[in-house]
């Protein structure tokens, strides 16, 4: 199910399916997220993507939580302009820890 403001889009290269990226109302965080199938990595695909998606979704902040060891993503998001706003971490079920960057784009 989907909140009614929540942004969803299919990301499409060479006409195949290769990922998604999201935007969804999080209480006071506004979120994105994104996905790329393992194939799609290291071909720009999530900055170019990421780029675009900031023209259609205007809410600003906008933050996204990225794990610490998940460089390419990290990478994507300062590429884009966001910014580590402060650091956290998840604990899975497993319980594992997981240290994570929550990431801000103010303007
Ligand atoms: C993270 C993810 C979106 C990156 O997508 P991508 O299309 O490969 O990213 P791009 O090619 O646009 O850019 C990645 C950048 O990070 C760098 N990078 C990629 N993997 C890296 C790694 N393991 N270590 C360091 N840098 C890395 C690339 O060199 C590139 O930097 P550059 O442009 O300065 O050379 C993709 O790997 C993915 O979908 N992963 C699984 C889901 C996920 O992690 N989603 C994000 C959750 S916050």
């Amino acid at each position: 199910m989907t909140h009614e403001t929540t942004v969803l889009r299919t990301i499409a290269f060479e006409g195949a399916v290769a990922g998604n990226i999201v935007f969804w109302e999080d209480s006071d965080e506004p979120k994105v997220g994104y996905w790329l199938g393992r194939a799609y990595w290291g071909k720009g695909i999530a900055t170019a993507v990421l780029s675009q998606f900031l023209e259609i979704v205007k809410v600003r902040p906008l933050y996204a939580r990225v794990a610490k060891h998940n460089r390419g993503s990290v990478s994507v998001l300062q590429k884009c302009g966001f910014t580590v706003a402060n650091e956290d971490f998840i604990s899975p079920a497993d319980g594992s820890r997981i240290e994570e960057f929550l990431m801000v784009l103010v303007a």
